[in-house]
């Protein structure tokens, strides 16, 4: 059943600018008169938190079918105790990173079988798919160039080859279906809103106090 409140997400590989956009288009949605609930994952849940650190711990090494269940555990957790019961109540929910991750991640990235993933993502959602999906494309190497500009510390993710990256990046580019919405993600950061914002508005323009 579809929620009547609006569940926008935010997608795109390591360093693509996904947290900068979700901050500031939480700032553009609270402005126009509705505060979103904004949520990360893997996380949102004390459990979901809890798996969102053995996920990312630098030193951790995960079987790829783990890793996924983790991933599936964490987002399964977040949904039934966030972001249903918030969507249920009309308020915005907006996330950094959803399904697509594990789609991209885990088929590209790790080889498995994407009925398996469709399944597992399927399973943790209950069927619940965002209203919007914002993909930030970036050419291979550019968050990995803005990481180290910014003396990020690595995680487990991050850590992953440059071959990896480079498949995560060409996956996202060329993902399609209903809801999604590619922005340039060399863009700056004020066109980048500006984009994210046309493409919120068109998709509910009711929601939104006049500016
Ligand atoms: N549009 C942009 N252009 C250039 N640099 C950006 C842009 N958006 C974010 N950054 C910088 O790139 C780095 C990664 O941004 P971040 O939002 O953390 O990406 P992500 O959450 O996708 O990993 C940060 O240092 C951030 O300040
Ligand atoms: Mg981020």
């Amino acid at each position: 059943m579809p929620a009547p409140g609006l569940f926008v997400v935010v997608e795109g590989p390591e360093g693509s600018g996904k947290s900068t956009l979700v901050r500031a288009l939480a700032e553009r949605m609270t402005s126009a008169g509705r505060e979103p609930v904004v949520v990360r994952e893997p996380g949102g849940t004390s459990v979901a938190e809890s798996v969102r650190q053995a996920l990312l711990e630098a030193d951790h090494q995960v079987a790829p079918v783990a890793e996924l269940f983790l991933f599936l555990a964490a987002r399964a957790d977040l949904t039934a105790q966030v972001l249903r019961p918030e969507l249920d109540r009309g308020r915005v929910v907006l996330a950094d990173r959803f399904t697509l991750s594990t789609e991209v991640y885990q088929v590209v990235g790790r080889g498995l079988d994407r009925n398996l993933v469709a399944a597992g993502n399927a399973a943790a959602t209950g069927g619940l798919k965002p209203d919007l999906t914002l993909v930030l494309d970036l050419p291979p190497g550019v968050g990995r160039e803005r990481q180290e500009a910014a003396g990020k510390a690595l995680d487990r993710l991050d850590r992953e080859s440059g071959d990896f990256h480079d498949r995560i990046c060409r996956a996202y580019v060329a993902v399609s279906g209903p809801g999604i919405v590619h922005l340039n993600g060399t863009w700056t950061a004020e066109r980048l809103l500006d984009a994210a914002w046309t493409a919120v508005r068109n998709v509910r323009p009711d929601l939104w106090r006049q500016s």
